[in-house]
């Protein structure tokens, strides 16, 4: 399983709770493990668009608002900084959500059907469950709830090719097989085998120096769960949308 050190043995403790629900995570969705389709792919773009933009531009904010270890405040606006302005680091200073773009041009979306899509109802539903686990929360359970589902993309997490590679790692071989694509286009995925490294890192490592000492270890681990409860049903309500797609357009 992945770890990053913690500052202390109870640090490491909690550490690696959260890990076994991160892990827990990465072998139950089963948008994980039933195959990508074209459908699928499609309405994962046309969501998770407006996903990253919802999350980075309100979510996560009200969680640095909540902060009040100055680094750690920076380090969040700074990751959603790269996630919705520019990503100079790993992305050649265009923000995630352009290359996800980029990525849909390529998988037979067009910029229009892009920006004029409207979140499907079991996205809309989990902006209001995250509203709930992200807004007037502890600082502490907000930051598990911004990192969580970044986490995942490091490998060490469920068993075969998301395992070896983190999900993003593993999207990449598929979306490549199933379009046809090369690494240039496949862009979107591979940026997040690094941003996402750092970016979860910056959560799990609060967690590790500060969870410990303010008493919020059992508080921190069922943020995580319920967090990644509602990821596993927007990525559900992803399938079953992508899936109703498929059927009425050409593959
Ligand atoms: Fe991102
Ligand atoms: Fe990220």
């Amino acid at each position: 399983m992945a770890n990053t050190p913690g500052s202390s043995s109870a640090g490491s403790a909690v550490i690696a709770r959260l890990d076994a629900v991160v892990d827990d995570f990465a072998r139950r969705v089963r948008f994980f493990h039933e195959d990508m389709t074209p459908g699928r792919a499609r309405m994962f773009v046309l969501q998770h668009r407006q996903n990253t933009r919802q999350r980075n531009s309100v979510l996560k904010l009200r969680v640095a608002a909540n902060c009040p270890d100055w680094e750690t405040r920076l380090n969040i606006i700074r990751a959603c900084s790269e996630e919705v302005i520019a990503d100079h680091e790993h992305g050649g200073g265009r923000a995630h959500w352009q290359v996800l773009e980029q990525l849909g041009t390529r998988i037979g979306l067009t910029l229009d059907e892009m920006r004029a899509a409207r979140p499907i109802d079991s996205t809309a539903l989990a902006w209001c469950a995250w509203e709930g686990l992200m807004s007037n929360r502890h600082w502490l359970e907000g930051i598990v709830a911004n990192t969580c589902a970044e986490r995942v993309n490091v490998p060490g997490y469920g068993g075969g090719i998301i395992g070896e590679r983190g999900w993003f790692g593993m999207e990449r071989l598929r979306w490549g097989k199933l379009f046809g694509l090369d690494d240039d286009a496949l862009e979107f995925f591979e940026l997040h085998e690094e941003a996402d490294i750092a970016h979860s890192n910056m959560g799990w490592n609060a967690v590790a120096r500060f969870a410990v000492e303010q008493r919020m270890e059992d508080a921190v681990v069922e943020a995580c769960r319920m967090n990644l409860v509602v990821w596993e049903h927007y990525l559900n309500g992803i399938a079953a949308a992508g899936d109703a797609l498929g059927h009425g357009r050409a593959l």
